[in-house]
């Protein structure tokens, strides 16, 4: 009996520590890899990654493997050393799930359309990301751990738990306030011209999916999606729907906009502030939730206006020396802006040098955004081939401007449109204030 039991125990035990054994096996192939990771990154050691050389800082602050662009084009990140700085979405690690099970088919083309830098191999080498904190220090392998990358035939099996379709590789195209006049109009072009999905939004549904039936009557095929710039949870929305579908954007036209008409009555001090919270707040927002999401060769245009260059040239000296300033920070002209709003409140506007115009001086202030977001592209962007611009549309037949107005919506996108749709690669124009094709003196 004692025996039998003691048998009994014997064959609990073995099995304990054959699954003990196991893991230990397991835990030592992964620190394996976190020792070869530290060998490789030890000063004396040569560099660890010949094939990944020509790695650049990516607009995160992580590299990308330049070789590796022929596989896996749109594939962004894996720094070689710590973890990655960004806060970004776009760089988070990927799901730990995919890689355990061994579908690393399937997590590289997450990670592609994703733009995360989950995986990258090559014939003996592979870079990882997951969620395992033990793993999140070992970022390179010299042997792929064998739990984590089979074969290479074994990566391109297909993996039964990932949802096809999931996230769409194709180009994405937003057009803000585009349930009529230019915004509308921006859509019908693209919808025609750009090879991808563009989505007419507005912040109205009902008016927004009426928009999108009329282009629908046209035979073109406009995507929907609610945005009202002023709400921030609308915004966030939007970001969040683009990045999980999409991983990014790769056209932004900012078109949504706002005029008292000359015969409102509404007091100047309350149009300053409601048109400066719609054409500049609103739009320095929802460029503050989208931009970052913008993808290598993306196009940002934001709809200014003449207006904006003409309340400029009625500003006083000092006012136009600071809008016209190439250091002048995004923070300096939030402050004016506000200024602006404040001296209209207290009555004192035209004694502090601005024009009597609240729609003009928010489009000079968001002409002078853009050339600050183009600059801060460069910097933080730079080798992505992001071109950022200003426009005006002209003066176009919309409920906005009136039935007298020279040019029709379509007319009307023709700048914005062209601004939209540079072909990859062109380097300009960038950060310019653009009327009829043309880049204008500011
Ligand atoms: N027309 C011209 O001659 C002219 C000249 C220079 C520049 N622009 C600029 O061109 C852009 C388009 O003007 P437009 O003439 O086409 O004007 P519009 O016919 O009045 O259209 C403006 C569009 O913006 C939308 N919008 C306004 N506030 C919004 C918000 N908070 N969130 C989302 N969408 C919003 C409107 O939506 P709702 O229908 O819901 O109101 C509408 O779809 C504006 O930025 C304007 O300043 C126009």
């Amino acid at each position: 009996m004692a025996k039998a039991a003691t048998q009994s125990d014997a064959a609990t035990r073995t099995s304990a520590e054959t699954s003990a054994l196991g893991f230990a096996a397991s835990l030592r192939n992964k620190l394996r890899g976190i020792s070869a990771h530290r060998h490789l990154h030890s000063p004396s050691s040569p560099q660890p990654h010949a094939p990944l050389s020509g790695r650049r800082a990516s607009p995160f602050g992580c590299h990308r493997p330049q070789t590796l662009a022929g596989s896996f084009p749109r594939l962004q990140g894996a720094g070689r050393g710590g973890p990655c700085p960004s806060t970004a979405a776009a760089c988070r690690p990927i799901p730990w799930r995919f890689e355990r099970k061994g579908r690393t088919s399937a997590a590289s083309h997450w990670a592609e359309t994703k733009k995360t830098h989950a995986f990258l191999f090559h014939p003996t080498s592979c870079v990882v990301r997951s969620g395992d904190p033990r793993l999140e220090q070992a970022q390179l392998f010299k042997a792929p751990p064998p739990d984590i990358v089979g074969s290479r035939a074994a990566l391109q099996q297909p993996c039964k738990g990932f949802r096809k379709g999931r996230m769409s590789s194709t180009p994405v195209a937003v057009v803000t306030g585009s349930n009529k006049g230019i915004g509308l109009a921006i859509v019908r072009a693209l919808c025609k011209k750009f090879t991808g999905d563009v989505y007419l939004t507005a912040r109205d549904i009902q008016r927004g999916k009426e928009a999108v039936a009329k282009l629908q009557e046209e035979g073109l095929k406009p995507q929907f999606h609610q945005l009202d710039i002023t709400d921030l949870q609308s915004i966030q929305t939007l970001r969040d729907f683009l990045k999980e579908k999409y991983g990014g954007l790769n056209v932004l036209v900012n078109n949504a906009g706002i005029a008292f008409k000359v015969a409102d009555t509404t007091p100047f001090a309350i149009q300053a502030e409601v048109t400066l919270r719609t054409n500049f707040f609103a739009t320095r927002d929802i460029c503050r939730e989208l931009l970052p999401l913008m993808k290598p060769n993306g196009r940002v245009v934001n709809v200014s206006s003449m207006c904006g260059a003409s309340a400029l040239s009625q500003c006083s000296q000092d006012l136009q020396q600071k809008f016209r300033s190439e250091t002048i920070t995004e923070e300096e002209l939030v402050k004016l802006m506000e200024k602006f709003v404040e001296d209209t409140k207290k009555g004192v506007h035209e004694k502090e040098g601005w024009p009597s115009t609240a729609y003009g001086v928010s489009k000079t202030g968001l002409t002078v955004l853009s050339r600050i977001q183009a600059r801060q592209l460069n910097e933080t962007r730079k080798g992505d081939g992001i071109l950022l611009n200003a426009c005006c549309p002209g003066w176009v037949r919309t409920d906005m401007a009136g039935p007298r107005a020279p040019k029709s919506p379509d007319e009307g996108a023709e700048t914005p449109v062209y601004l939209a749709l540079l072909p990859p690669g062109a380097d300009g124009p960038h950060g310019q204030y653009v009327s009829e094709k043309k880049v204008q003196k500011w």
